[in-house]
């Protein structure tokens, strides 16, 4: 089928690309003409494990392109998916402005029928807003439809997610475009769960929610092990194994950052005040996210004792494994708490080091991981990437003044760690 994309990011690049792939053809749209050019000249504006080989295949495939205009999008396809950012507002709440205004720019250039889709994470009741501006703004008087598709993508598996999704949900406010919706999606081989437009919007805020309380869930059992001598990897096992629970998502650490859960739980929070609800149970889930990060840095703290004029290696910058994305990390976070503390910092990150660049200032930036622990008088693990297992322990222990490492993503094994000679200190163990 022909499908224009509008929005470039990582979920609009994503969901183009891989549309591409299953044999679609594709436009692709961002009001960014840079990124645009970058894109057209084979470029990639983001990091994401496999998108780029496909980009070039699809492209030189001729299934996939780039473009800055919006109607030329619009014109050239049936179904328009809306993958614009919607950023949060300073009380929590969304800001749909760039939504408003891609539905204004599709209005105004239909003349045809459309399905008009949105992938964006938005607030219950949205689909009805973008179907209203739409009618209020096309003056062409064409026919249309509004569809909520939203997006189930981590960040760093985007691919294999998009390929291979758990489920599809298409929500809908008439019956007429479950047909093309389930035509587009035929080559993924996933269930289509059909629901009406509000329960697919809402799905989206319930699930991301569901899956940061089940992260507070196990950081907060990660303090009852803390206190009794209990290790929280063996009891994320014990539960976990029960598959009602289910052992993914049980991973004690720093807590949750990204792009997504911080901002989706505090909308969807400020969804349900908006409609009456005090939803105070996902209010503890970020005030137990926050907890976790104070207690991590206090447990430097009771440790170094002083922090002024010591010098921390810390290795992981971005905001978990597998991607370049430093937007509300954990990682940064704890860099800017050390500094704070008076800490001198040598950083390294597989990844996201350039992009780090920009928010953090004053620190020492390492190539090679190996090398971060030279002159530190402590090692800190901030973001859970593989390589960080295999990194050379004897080699950071001689390097550090003294053999201290605290790990924020209980990466290594405790008896192992006693035995090579590190005060070791991780979450919930
Ligand atoms: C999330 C959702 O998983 C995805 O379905 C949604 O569409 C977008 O938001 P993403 O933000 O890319 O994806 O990352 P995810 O892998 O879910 O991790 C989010 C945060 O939770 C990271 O900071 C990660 O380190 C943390 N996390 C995750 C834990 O602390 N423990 C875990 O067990 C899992």
């Amino acid at each position: 089928m022909k499908l224009t994309i509008i929005g470039t990011g990582y979920v609009g690049l994503v969901t183009g690309t891989c549309f591409a792939e299953a044999g679609h053809r594709v436009v692709c749209v961002d009001s960014n003409e840079d990124k645009v050019n970058v894109l057209k000249a084979g470029g990639m504006p983001i990091y994401e494990p496999g998108l780029a080989e496909l980009v070039r295949k699809n492209v030189a495939a001729g299934r996939l392109h780039f473009t800055s205009s919006t109607p030329e999008g619009v014109e050239k396809s049936d179904v328009i998916f809306i993958a614009v950012p919607t950023p949060p507002l300073p009380d929590g709440a969304v800001d749909l402005s760039f939504i408003e205004r891609v539905a204004r720019d599709i209005a105004g250039a239909m003349t045809s029928y459309k399905i008009v889709v949105d992938k964006s994470t938005v607030p219950v009741k949205t689909g009805d807003k973008v179907a209203e501006t739409i009618k209020r703004y096309c003056k062409a008087k064409v026919e249309f439809d509004v569809v909520s598709n939203p997006e189930f993508l981590r960040e760093g598996f985007a691919v294999e997610d998009f390929m291979k999704p758990d489920r599809v949900v298409v929500g809908v406010r008439t019956p007429r475009p479950v047909a093309a919706m389930k035509q587009i999606y035929e080559p993924f081989d996933a269930p289509v769960l059909v629901t009406d437009i509000n329960s697919a919007e809402l799905i989206k805020h319930a699930a991301n929610s569901f899956l940061a309380l089940k992260i507070s869930y196990i950081n907060a059992l990660s303090v009852v092990c803390e206190a009794t001598g209990a290790n929280v990897l063996e009891v994320a096992n014990g539960i976990g194994l029960d598959a009602r629970i289910g052992r993914r998502f049980l991973e004690a650490g720093l807590g949750f950052g990204g792009s997504c859960f911080p901002k989706d739980l505090s909308a969807f929070i400020k969804i349900a005040e908006q409609l009456g609800y005090d939803f105070r149970l996902l209010k503890e889930v970020q005030r137990i996210n926050a907890e976790q990060m104070d207690r991590f840095v206090k447990k430097i703290l009771d440790t170094m004792w002083v922090l002024k004029d010591k010098t921390i290696g810390v290795l992981g910058l971005a905001f978990k494994q597998n991607t370049d994305d430093v937007r509300l990390s954990p990682a940064i976070d704890l860099c800017q708490r050390l500094q704070k503390e008076g800490a001198k910092l040598r950083v390294h990150d597989p990844q996201a080091m350039e992009k780090a660049k920009a928010i953090l200032t004053g620190v020492t930036y390492v190539e090679d991981m190996n090398a971060v622990a030279e002159g530190c008088d402590a090692l800190v693990i901030a973001t859970e990437w593989p390589e960080f297992k295999q990194l050379d322990l004897e080699k950071a222990r001689a390097a550090l003044t003294h053999p201290i490492l605290f790990d924020g993503r209980n990466l290594f094994d405790l008896a192992e760690m006693e035995q090579l000679g590190f005060i070791y200190k991780s979450v919930g163990r």
